[in-house]
């Protein structure tokens, strides 16, 4: 948290609790996010000494307890008080405000009823298995008190319905039940008025202004009643076509509420539901900061299907999940298409359908993949050529473009956040693939552009317009993980092939397209690979793969 607060203001409430000069020194210092160590070091005292100083301190802030954290709650009551003045209210303990609050409250919802309110949460009355992972909310939640949860994967994993359903469950543990999709992107400051009215007089309600003394009254509102808050589609406010993670301009406000949210003692809780993981969890990740990823679950499925009257065989379940991994939004839509298209058979569709993507959820991955990098999406490319785990070594042996080491781990830990990728160890390596959904849908886009760029490289009769036929091999050849060398490869050149022949046959005919292709290869013969990439090799391999 980086919210400044003035040094004269810290000495005034500071020597109003008793703290001398040479303690208000050392605490100014661990202000500043400096080490004990260096603190030590800069006054020349001890460690022990220091600590011991900072100890003082909190003790005459009243703040207890051991381990770490008595630093941020140190940090958060100045800042509370400091926002407060800026508001011209005063909530010290024997305060105005304070006894009017307590007064609104006891009226209102934190005296004997309990509250709830849940926005647009979806409806959970049909709800199926999940036991695991309920057990486990709770266990953090409501016994162990996390401060913050979050509820990550792709799109269609049921993270929303899973929430909605462990908030239901626990609603008596807490005053206060919130759920709030950002779908719609609020900004932070409307989204803190929003809450912040929950907690208020709905005659008078009394918001601060700016947006750290709204941050510091909802943490102070938090601290005082036990809530849970659940943040829906948290994702929306994330920025996209960037590396996975970083907050929209504007709204950084969600970062430094959910930093002192992690970082205060109190006892409620915020869940935050994402299908991108925000940077700072990593760093506050711990005993109070936890994450959940909602298994892939054959159970929830098969009830789904049930639900349909689909009777399906032990195989024919083994190709559906291999094929939607688990994705539970896919296979309700997979679900209600057997029963009103192929008369609940579910080996007809599987028969009739390589893979069937549904429209709308070719839309929701076309979504992920277009919020992705470009270097992302460059990598996600080669994990769909691979279509089979594909080792760091690999990547960086392939990969044309100047991505140093930490940039494509960088890269790779982003589609992590994502939870787009998966890294699985082998027992002897790190290899990444992509989600079996994920593959389908950017190997047809990735089809899709080939297809577009053999027909400009045949309209053109050069290469100057190609892109990823230079900066990707089609014949990438995978010597870890199933699939075997050349077999996989071979499936976005089909691809490739099925597409270009269908066009031609009904457009110019093989012949004319193939020669010109044959002729732009021939002429990128005597080229490096630093100037024209893998175009001579994946246009000889098209012109091969047509032919056959
Ligand atoms: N435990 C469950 N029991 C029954 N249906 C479920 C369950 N979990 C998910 N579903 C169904 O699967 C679909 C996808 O679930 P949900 O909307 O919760 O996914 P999500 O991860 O929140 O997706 P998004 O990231 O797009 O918001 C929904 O139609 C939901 O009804
Ligand atoms: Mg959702």
């Amino acid at each position: 948290m980086t919210t400044p607060i003035p040094q004269n203001f810290v000495q005034t409430i500071a020597k109003q609790r008793g703290v001398t000069d040479a303690e208000l020194e050392t605490v100014f210092m661990a202000l500043d996010g400096q080490s004990t160590a260096a603190i030590a070091t800069k006054l020349g005292i001890s460690d022990i000494a220091v600590r011991k100083r900072l100890g003082e301190v909190y003790k005459k802030f009243q703040i207890g307890g051991n381990g770490p954290g008595k630093l941020s709650e140190l940090r958060h009551q100045l800042l509370f008080s400091y926002h407060t003045e800026q508001e011209g209210r005063d909530f010290s303990p024997r305060g105005k405000g304070s006894l009017l609050k307590m007064a609104i409250l006891s009226e209102g919802f934190a005296n004997e009823h309990r509250q709830q309110d849940w926005g647009q949460a979806p409806d959970v009355s049909v709800f199926y298995g999940r036991t695991e992972e309920l057990t486990t909310l709770k266990q953090w939640v409501v016994s162990d008190n996390c401060r913050l949860v979050a509820l990550l994967g792709l799109a269609g994993s049921g993270k929303t319905t899973l929430s909605v359903q462990f908030a239901k469950q626990v609603q008596n543990e807490f005053d206060l039940v919130i759920w709030r999709s950002l779908r719609s992107a609020p900004a932070p400051s409307d989204f803190l008025t929003n809450l912040i009215e929950l907690f208020s007089n709905p005659q008078k309600p009394d918001v601060p202004i700016d947006l750290n003394g709204k941050i510091s009254r909802l943490v102070e509102d938090l601290r005082k009643h036990r809530c849970l808050v659940i943040l829906d589609d948290f994702e929306a406010v994330l920025r996209p076509e960037e590396l996975a993670g970083h907050y929209r301009e504007g709204y950084e406000g969600y970062r430094d509420l959910i930093v002192r949210l992690c970082e205060v003692n109190h006892n409620s809780c915020l869940v935050l539901v994402s299908s991108e993981e925000p940077t700072e969890l990593a760093l506050l990740a711990g005993e109070k900061v936890r994450s959940l990823k909602p298994a892939i679950s054959e159970e929830i499925a098969r009830e789904i299907f049930q639900e349909k009257g689909l009777s399906t065989q032990a195989q024919e379940w083994e190709i559906l999940l291999a094929r939607y991994g688990g994705n539970l939004l896919a296979l309700k839509i997979v679900a209600i298409t057997i029963h009103e298209f192929f008369e609940g058979n579910v080996l007809k569709f599987l028969e009739a359908t390589a893979l069937f993507v549904e429209e709308h959820i070719s839309n929701l991955l076309a979504q992920q993949f277009d919020r992705m990098s470009s270097s992302e999406q460059e990598i996600a490319y080669w994990i769909a050529i691979a279509q089979s785990p594909i080792s760091l070594a690999t990547l960086r042996e392939h990969i044309l473009v100047n991505l140093s080491l930490s940039d494509l781990l960088k890269n790779l830990d982003s589609l992590g956040r994502r939870s787009v990728i998966e890294k699985i160890n082998d027992g002897t390596e790190t290899v990444f693939m992509l989600q079996p959904l994920i593959v389908q849908y950017v190997s047809d886009r990735l089809g899709e552009q080939i297809r577009a760029e053999v027909l400009e490289t045949v309209k053109t009769q050069g290469i100057e317009r190609m892109r990823l036929l230079k900066t990707h091999s089609l014949s990438i050849s995978i010597t870890k993980g199933k699939g075997g060398k050349g077999e996989r490869s071979r499936s976005i050149l089909e691809l490739v092939k099925n597409r270009l022949q269908v066009l031609f046959a009904k457009t110019r005919g093989l012949e004319e397209p193939l020669n010109i292709l044959t002729k732009v290869a021939s002429d990128l013969e005597d080229k490096s690979i630093l100037e024209v990439g893998y175009a001579r090799e994946n246009l000889a391999q098209i012109i091969a793969e047509i032919q056959c």
